[in-house]
């Protein structure tokens, strides 16, 4: 897969980053073990993960793969949190999965932007992925209204020169939630993730206000959602013309699809 170096910085990864969002919806170990080894074997060289992600359990399988290729890269996010204790067992996230759709409280994520509960989950993530530097950390779902701007940046410069962090930044579903963030501060991020479709083009604030697109998310799911009968690969090629220079998040929990996906990259 072609390997791109992402707009404004001099970060490299492959085109297209593999996202664990929904990992922990393979209920087998094994399944998402193998599955995490097939993205690299299809050279994606660069994770997408949270500690929100399968209540902590996306970084913890991730941190098998990363063993095994030290030449991987990752990102992963702070402030927002899994719902209730860390350390659950796997009956319980399973118990919280499926009951979340009727209560959402028991899936709904902890909103923290403390500097303090930032610095403790990034420890933990480091730990999970059993890495010392984490290569972008982003804010998820940044509300600038709650977030001490000048306190961050003291963090994140802090971070790289301890060499904890390489890149820091914002990722949002909310195109209107970062562009407030930009609007008020832009030393605060030097990667931006965000949400865009082929479709509605979300992730255009970022052309307005100046800024490239540099890791941008979610346009299979929308595309499936708005657009049933659409063959992945004409979505495919929309995407591609949507982010051509920068890097696209994509996930899938089957194997099938990673083929398929895979096979149109080598195409390219
Ligand atoms: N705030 C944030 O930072 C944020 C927010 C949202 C997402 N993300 C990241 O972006 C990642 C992707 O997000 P997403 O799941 O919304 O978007 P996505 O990757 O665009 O969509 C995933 C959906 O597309 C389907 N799919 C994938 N490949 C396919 C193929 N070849 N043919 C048919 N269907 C296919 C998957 O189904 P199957 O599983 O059946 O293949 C799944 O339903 C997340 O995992 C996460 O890492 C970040």
């Amino acid at each position: 897969m072609e390997k791109i170096i992402i707009p404004n910085t001099n970060f490299q990864c492959s085109k297209f980053i593999f996202g664990t969002g929904n990992l922990l919806n393979i209920l087998s170990k094994k399944k998402r073990l193998k599955l995490l080894n097939s993205a690299v074997d299809k050279n994606f060289s660069h994770f997408d993960t949270s500690p929100y992600y399968g209540f902590g359990q996306a970084e913890t399988n991730l941190r098998e793969i990363l063993k095994k290729n030290q030449n991987l890269t990752i990102t992963t996010k702070v402030s927002l949190y899994p719902p209730g204790r860390s350390n659950q067992s796997l009956l319980e996230m399973i118990f919280r999965k499926s009951f979340g759709k009727f209560l959402p409280f028991l899936v709904k994520p902890n909103i923290d932007f403390t500097i303090k509960k930032a610095n403790k989950s990034l420890e933990e993530s480091l730990k999970r992925l059993g890495r010392d530097c984490i290569d972008i950390l982003l804010i998820h779902e940044p509300i600038i209204e709650l977030i001490n701007t000048e306190e961050w940046k003291k963090w994140f410069g802090q971070l790289i020169k301890e060499g904890k962090i390489r890149y820091f930044g914002l990722s949002s579903l909310v195109a209107s939630r970062l562009e407030k963030c930009i609007v008020k501060d832009n030393k605060l991020f030097n990667i931006l993730q965000t949400l865009d479709s082929v479709d509605l083009m979300e992730a255009d604030f970022l052309k307005k206000n100046n800024f490239p697109l540099q890791i941008t998310h979610s346009y299979m799911a929308s595309s499936k959602k708005r657009y049933p009968e659409k063959s992945y690969k004409d979505i495919f090629n929309q995407i591609l013309k949507r982010n051509p220079d920068g890097a696209i998040i994509i996930s899938t929990r089957s194997q099938k699809h990673l083929t398929e996906f895979s096979n149109l990259l080598k195409n390219l």
